[in-house]
């Protein structure tokens, strides 16, 4: 994954975090949530932990912040195996130092849970184990309404990367989802079921998904000024509200999808449109 070169000269501080989130468009009572690299920023004074402090400081009074804490992604993992307690984040330093600090709650997913600190950290996360379901190449619940990716979108929480760029956006997995359920809707009712059955199923090796490089939309998007930025340190931080970042990419993928995906995916696509 990409990450901006560190400058570990430069000391960062809480207020340095403060100021950077906003800049960024960080508003009291805000919801902020990011993906960040820690090396990125220089020398961050306390670790994750002045992160924490820096963005819940940012979006107060009453704010809530959350990062990713991913914690499936080798074959070898069975998902039976994940504790919501204990499970680590592998998204890096500081999503696993947001995870461990003590005022944290995790959502119970095992491929895409989130973890948040503040005023409403509970409701973000809660009933991650028990939304409606709806397919993806991970778990069913993951990107479902009533999930925490789904609340971030009803919430427009502004949605960060430190030092990172979008390539790194999980709530791209959000717009394909929703996206699939939108074509698979579209094809006739005696097709669907064949038509779902060429998805990814987790599991099953092969299968088609709607991946697109969020990377290269994101570059798009801080062009047509969607797109925040600021600095912490060394880092540069990209800020866009979730709506925003939901309706825009899904705009891009309705309405240029050859742009977007693989020939296999477009085949796929064509045979739900084709009556
Ligand atoms: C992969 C990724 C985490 C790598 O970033 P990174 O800064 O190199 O790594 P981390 O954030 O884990 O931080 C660890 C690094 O910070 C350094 N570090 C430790 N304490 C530090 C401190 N107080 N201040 C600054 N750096 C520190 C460590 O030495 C380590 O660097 P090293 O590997 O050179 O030893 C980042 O590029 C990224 O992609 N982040 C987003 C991930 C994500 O959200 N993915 C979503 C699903 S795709």
């Amino acid at each position: 994954m990409f990450s901006e070169k560190d400058s570990t000269s430069i000391p960062v501080n809480a207020q340095m975090v403060t100021d950077g989130f906003r800049a960024a468009g960080a508003a009291p009572g805000d919801t902020l949530f990011y993906h960040g690299s820690l090396r990125s920023m220089g020398m961050v004074e306390d670790g994750p932990r002045t992160v924490i402090d820096g963005a819940l400081e940012a979006a107060a009074p009453h704010g809530t912040i959350a990062m990713p804490t991913l914690w499936y992604h080798v074959t070898s993992q069975r998902p039976e195996d994940f504790d919501v307690r204990t499970s680590p984040s592998w998204v890096g330093a500081l999503s696993e130092g947001f995870r461990r600090d003590p005022r944290s709650v995790r959502s119970n997913n095992f491929s895409h849970s989130i973890s948040a600190i503040g005023q409403r950290a509970f409701e973000l996360t809660s009933g991650h184990d028990k939304c409606a379901p709806l397919h993806t190449p991970w778990s069913e619940t993951a990107f479902s309404d009533g999930s925490p990716w789904w609340r971030l979108n009803e919430w427009n929480a502004l949605y960060c990367f430190i030092g990172v760029d979008m390539l790194v956006c999980t709530m791209k997995h959000y717009c394909e989802a929703r996206l699939v359920a939108e074509y698979l809707a579209r094809a006739e009712p005696s097709r669907r079921d064949a038509l779902h059955s060429r998805l990814i199923h987790f599991g099953v090796p092969g299968g088609l998904w709607p991946s697109y490089n969020s990377g290269a939309m994101g570059e798009l998007f801080i062009v047509r000024g969607l797109v925040k930025t600021a600095r912490i340190g060394s880092a540069t931080i990209l800020a866009i509200r979730t709506r925003t970042f939901v309706e825009e990419t899904m705009t891009l993928l309705r309405n240029e999808p050859e742009k977007w995906y693989n020939k296999e995916f477009l085949e796929w696509h064509r045979e739900c449109t084709c009556k």
